[in-house]
This record gives structure tokens, sequence and C-alpha cells, in this order.
């Protein structure tokens, strides 16, 4: 009895390392599933239809081969089981159900001005993905990043000579700015108080800087990026675009936003980038600051889900393979903020996982 019970068990650990395997080989899938449904449209479809879309109608109104029909359930399978789209009872049918969008299929939708259909779609492209098949190379050469071993060149080098990435990511950056502006200029007002200019330093297109501009019209807004970045663009009001190189110089303002920035970098290129903001602060006292927008690893408050870690975790080595960052945790942030010589730093964490850092000079 003993004997049969201890074979159980151990069968029964076997198979669940098996199946912990499995699942691990497979997490592709999810990521693959979700921007197949992208690529077909299915939540803007569902949207449009605005009442719970049974299977047969959403089958007919999909641009796909006669031949693939009956192919979509599955899809829908595996999407409403990862949290997509989830099925409810048709209103007056006793029998039928259809499919609805929840929270995450709704921020997905092409036409939400939060969408974070561009972000899906440039992290899935290959030119994205080409370089996990790198990681282990690269833990053998001297190459700077993964990226590098994919492609032979720096992922800003790259962006800076083939149009694709340089159009997608941007898109990308410009669609997760709607998202965090919407919440910074809601909630965190009193930041920007008291400051008469404003750099966006990486700032893309302007996203981040058109959206300040406008909320606060007493704010000089000017969005500093590399050249090919913002090439084209047109100044307008109190918004101006500037291209350059931040390890060089920053242009001088009152207020520098840093969002997004640092988590590409190493310490001692932070600590650069940083002491270059500091030269760069026009106003004295509590005005004149560097506004940091980034992760906040192992989040104070402790109540952090298992998702949120992982994903924070996924983050973390996004930047390890696409360029030479990390992702921090306070001590972390803390350490680099005083080694740029800036004597104190306040964190707001409205963000989700991501936290808003005011650094004081
Ligand atoms: C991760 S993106 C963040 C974009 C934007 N701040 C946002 O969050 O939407 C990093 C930005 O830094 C810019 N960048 C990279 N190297 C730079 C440099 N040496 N000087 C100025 N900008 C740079 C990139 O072109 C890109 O727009």
């Amino acid at each position: 009895m003993e004997s049969q019970n201890e074979e159980h068990y151990s069968a029964s650990r076997l198979f669940h390392a098996q199946t912990h395997i499995w699942n691990h080989i497979f997490s592709f899938i999810n990521s693959m599933s979700l921007k197949c449904a992208i690529d077909l449209n299915i939540p803007d479809i569902i949207h449009k239809h605005g009442k719970p879309m049974p299977l047969p109608l959403l089958i007919s109104s999909l641009q796909i081969h006669p031949s693939k029909t009956r192919n979509i359930y599955r899809l829908m399978r595996i999407l409403s089981h990862s949290g997509f789209f989830s099925l409810q009872k048709l209103p007056d049918e006793v029998e039928e159900e259809g499919y609805v969008l929840t929270d995450a299929s709704t921020l997905l939708l092409k036409d939400n001005p939060l969408s974070v259909t561009p972000f899906l779609l440039a992290m899935l492209d290959p030119i994205l993905t080409k370089p996990w098949y790198e990681v282990a190379n690269w833990f053998q050469n001297d190459d700077p990043t993964p990226f590098d071993t994919a492609h032979g060149k720096t992922f800003w080098e790259y962006a800076g000579v083939e149009p694709k990435l340089n159009h997608f990511f941007n898109d990308a950056m410009a669609s997760d700015a709607r998202l965090v502006t919407s919440v910074v200029i809601d909630k965190c007002k009193g930041v920007f108080k008291g400051l008469e200019s404003l750099v966006d330093v990486g700032g893309g297109t302007g996203t981040v800087a058109k959206a300040i501009a406008k909320a606060f019209p007493e704010i000089q807004c000017t969005v500093f990026d590399l050249p090919h970045v913002v090439a084209g663009l047109q100044d307008s009001g109190n918004l101006n675009f500037v291209g350059g190189d931040m390890f060089e110089a920053v242009p001088p303002s009152d207020g520098i936003l840093l969002k997004w920035i640092l988590h590409d970098w190493n310490d001692g290129e932070c600590v650069k980038i940083l002491k270059k903001s500091k030269e760069a602060i026009t106003k004295k006292g509590k005005e004149g600051k560097v506004i940091i927008i980034d992760m906040m690893m192992e989040n104070a408050k402790g109540d952090i889900d298992d998702e949120s870690v992982e994903t924070q975790l996924f983050f973390d080595m996004l930047m390890m393979v696409l360029v030479t960052g990390k992702e921090r945790n306070e001590k972390e942030w803390a350490k680099l903020i005083f080694s740029a010589g800036f004597s104190d730093y306040k964190i707001t964490p409205v963000l989700g996982l991501r936290s808003l850092i005011e650094v004081f000079p």
C-alpha cells in the first residue's frame, strides 16, 4: 500500500512537471493567438455588433477562407480561456449565447484612443522576436545585446536605417503615451505646477508633449529625440521639436521628462542621462525637476499579484534582449538618482506597474 502511494505520488509529480514544461514551451501560443485575433479584426467586429455575437455570425463577418471557418471556435476558445472574450446569453434567447469583449480586449480596439494594439503589433513583429533566438549566443559572445547579435546593429541604429522599425516602434510608443498621459494629466496636475517650460527627452513623435502643451498652455513644451524620429514634425503654438543626442546635451528647461527612457539603458548610461538632465534644469527650488515615468519593480505596497510580477520580469528580460537596460526597484532608482548628484525624490505610484518619480536637484 505504502509503495503504491509513493508510486502514485512520484507519477503525479512527474506529470505535473511535464505539464509545467509543456505550458512554458507553448506560452508563445497565447501571444500568437492574440495577434491572430487582432490581425483578423475580431475585437472590433464584436464591438461593432453591439450585443453578444454568436459564433456563426462572427464567422460570417470575418474575411477568412471558407475552408477555415470551423477553426474559429478554437481560436475563440483559447482567447476566452485567457480572458480576452467571454460568452454571454443572448437577450431573449434561452439557448443561444454570443461572444462579448472583456476589459482587456476593449483596450485592444483599434479606434479606442488608449488602444494597446500598436504596442502588441510592434512587440510581436519578427524584427523584435528574432533576437529572442539569440539570447544563449549573446551570453557567449561580446555583443551588447541579443538584438545586436540578430541584426548587427543596436536597436537605435537599426531604427535609424529601417523605416518599418522606426514607424511601428514610434506608433507603439505613441499608443502607450496616450494611455499614460490620460492618467498623468488627470491625477498628477500638481507635478507640472510652476513650470514655464518642459523638455520631453526621448519624447518620440510628441504624443505626451502635445497633450501636456494642450492641458497647460502656459508651459512651453519641447520634444527632444534622435533626428530620424523628429524629422518632418511641425512646431505649433507652445510645442516644438528638436533633434539631438541626450548623451551630448539636453535643451535647457524648468522640467525634464524622461518617460520610458531610463529603463532602456544600463546604470552608467542612466547616470550620464540624469547628469545631462540636471545640467539642463533652469529653475531653482522644488519647481525645477526631472520627472521620470518608469517601472518600479517589487512595488513597495507589497500587494502585487503573480501576473504583475511576471509582467515586470518580462519587461526586464525585454530590456536585456532589445537594449542595454533593465527594470529597477526603489533602492536601484535611488542609487542612480543620488549618483547623478540629485538631492531628493518623490514617488507617485498611480500608473499600474509604473510610477511617476519627481527628482529634485
Ligand atoms: C522607449 S522610447 C520612449 C518614447 C517616449 N518617451 C514614450 O514613452 O512614449 C525611447 C525613446 O528614446 C529615444 N532615444 C534613444 N536614444 C536617444 C538619444 N541618444 N537621444 C535622444 N533620444 C534618444 C528613442 O528614439 C525613443 O523615442
